[in-house]
């Protein structure tokens, strides 16, 4: 019969197609890129599922640990002497309502030029691209639309530490919560460089006065 030879001549066909494709991997479509592009999106440098990740240097330090060293042969600046020192868990709703939790959270970091300078590098890496490397609210991104917030008004001088310990964690309103990258210690380091950034703590805090604190 005509139509029985035209569909074996078909299935005939069709399995030399599917053997075409496992042999060629079957990724027809990224074949037919690699021929047009040179490659595809199938070979990448990306990890596979199960694959180890390499490991960090040796006797290197993660930068986002928040035990940055101080100085030569000091190592980790801010280390909790138990899980007690760090504040429970807050919501964003508590920051506006400026919870008693909050406000009267006290800084454990003294000010010192250590606690300083990890507050300035952390502060030109997570605040300065939206407040400015001055705190004044010129950040470059301001240009592409972020609101311009200023840290250096009457307002975010009076606030209390632990709101601004709070604000880096938990954000408010176009601020993000920054709580996942910034880690406890650090927080406090960028409260005492905004202080110093506000002129609310000198510059050499060994020149304060204990009574000024
Ligand atoms: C993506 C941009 C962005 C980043 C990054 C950012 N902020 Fe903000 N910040 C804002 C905005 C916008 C506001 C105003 C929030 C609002 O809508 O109430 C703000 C508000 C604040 C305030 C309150 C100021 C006031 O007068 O009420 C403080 C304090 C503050 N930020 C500190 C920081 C610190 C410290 C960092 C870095 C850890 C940081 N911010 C990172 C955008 C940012």
């Amino acid at each position: 019969m005509a139509e029985g030879r035209r569909g074996k001549r078909l299935r005939g066909w069709l399995a030399g197609f599917l053997v075409a494709l496992t042999a060629a991997g079957c990724h027809p479509m990224d074949d037919l890129l690699v021929t047009i592009f040179g490659r595809s999106m199938r070979e990448q440098p990306s990890l596979d599922p199960y694959d180890q990740p390499l490991l960090p240097a040796e006797g290197t330090v993660p930068f986002a640990a928040g035990n940055f060293p101080p100085a030569d042969g000091v190592v980790q600046l801010g280390q909790a002497e138990s899980a007690a020192e760090f504040p429970a868990p807050v919501q964003p709703i508590q920051l506006l309502q400026q919870a008693p939790e909050i406000m009267e959270l006290q800084n454990p970091v003294e000010p010192t030029a250590g606690s300083l300078a990890r507050g300035e590098e952390m502060f030109n890496r997570a605040c300065s691209p939206c407040h400015g490397a001055g705190g004044l609210g010129d950040g470059p991104v301001t240009e592409a639309g972020m609101l311009s917030f200023s840290l250096l008004t009457d307002e975010a001088q009076e606030y209390p530490d632990g709101y601004i310990y709070t604000i880096i964690r938990v954000g408010r309103g176009a601020m993000p919560a920054l709580g996942h990258q910034v880690a406890h210690f650090d927080r406090w380091h960028l409260v005492n460089y905004v202080r110093e950034l506000q002129g609310v703590t000198p510059a050499d805090p060994t020149a304060q006065d204990a009574e000024d604190r």
